[in-house]
């Protein structure tokens, strides 16, 4: 399992995002949270500033769709280049036609759980993601503490991904520090979402290169 360091901008400069962007050359993805204040109680952006991002910057962007309608929007984010796209099951009607639509526009299908919500029950979508997200905290902001009653989770979801082929991806996104990515790496996450720890560090890419040792040797 190699580890992959994204970035969650939401915790950057929205007013320099190319700059921000720019400050984390060694991470794998750069991290887009897209809140609608309806699924979760936070307003973020879009798809134009995904559009001026994707500009920016060489990093391949990892669109985490917290919205109401991820059906509606996802394979729109996925046209217009994201290279990974997550759409929320406790939203989705649809998982299967959005998750095939996605990977229709070459881009990646992602499934998020929220910390609430089973995997299990998700076991039959495996063949149509490329990665699972188990949130470890509930979504909608950055800097919040992370939920170690999630751990039992991702070593569950790593041992169905296991049992399937062990080629999809498991991401963790909240409270990602230097404290608490080991716990995530060793239950079983390869995927690292981190947006305080990255973006309340002076420098930037030193943080990111402590995150993937951190994870790397646990
Ligand atoms: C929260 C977002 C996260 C957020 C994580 O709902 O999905 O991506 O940026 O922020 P930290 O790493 O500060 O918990
Ligand atoms: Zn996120």
């Amino acid at each position: 399992m190699a580890v992959q360091i994204s970035p969650s901008i939401l915790s950057a400069d929205f007013a320099r995002l190319a700059d921000e962007a720019a400050a984390v050359p060694n991470a794998d993805w750069l991290h887009v949270d897209v809140m609608d204040n309806h699924f979760v109680p936070n307003l973020t952006l879009g798809l134009p500033v995904v559009e001026a991002l994707l500009k920016a910057t060489s990093l391949p962007l990892d669109c985490h769709l917290m919205i109401e309608d991820p059906d509606r929007w996802a394979p729109l984010y996925a046209e217009l280049g994201a290279g990974s796209v997550t759409i929320h099951a406790e939203a989705s009607r649809a998982p299967v036609r959005t998750l095939r639509q996605i990977r229709s526009f070459g881009a990646r299908a992602a499934l998020a759980l929220n910390p609430g919500t089973a995997v299990e029950p998700y076991e039959g979508l495996l063949g149509e993601i490329d990665m699972l997200l188990l949130m470890t905290v509930e979504p909608g902001f950055g800097g919040q503490e992370f939920l170690d009653m999630v751990l039992p989770k991702i070593r569950i979801a790593r041992a169905l991904v296991e049992r399937y082929g062990g080629e999809i991806w498991i991401q963790v996104d909240g409270g990602v520090t230097t404290d608490t990515i080991a716990r995530c790496a060793e239950a079983g996450a390869d995927v690292f979402v981190a947006g305080s720890a990255v973006y309340g560090s002076a420098d930037r890419a030193a943080a990111v290169e402590e995150l993937r040792v951190k994870a790397a040797t646990a």
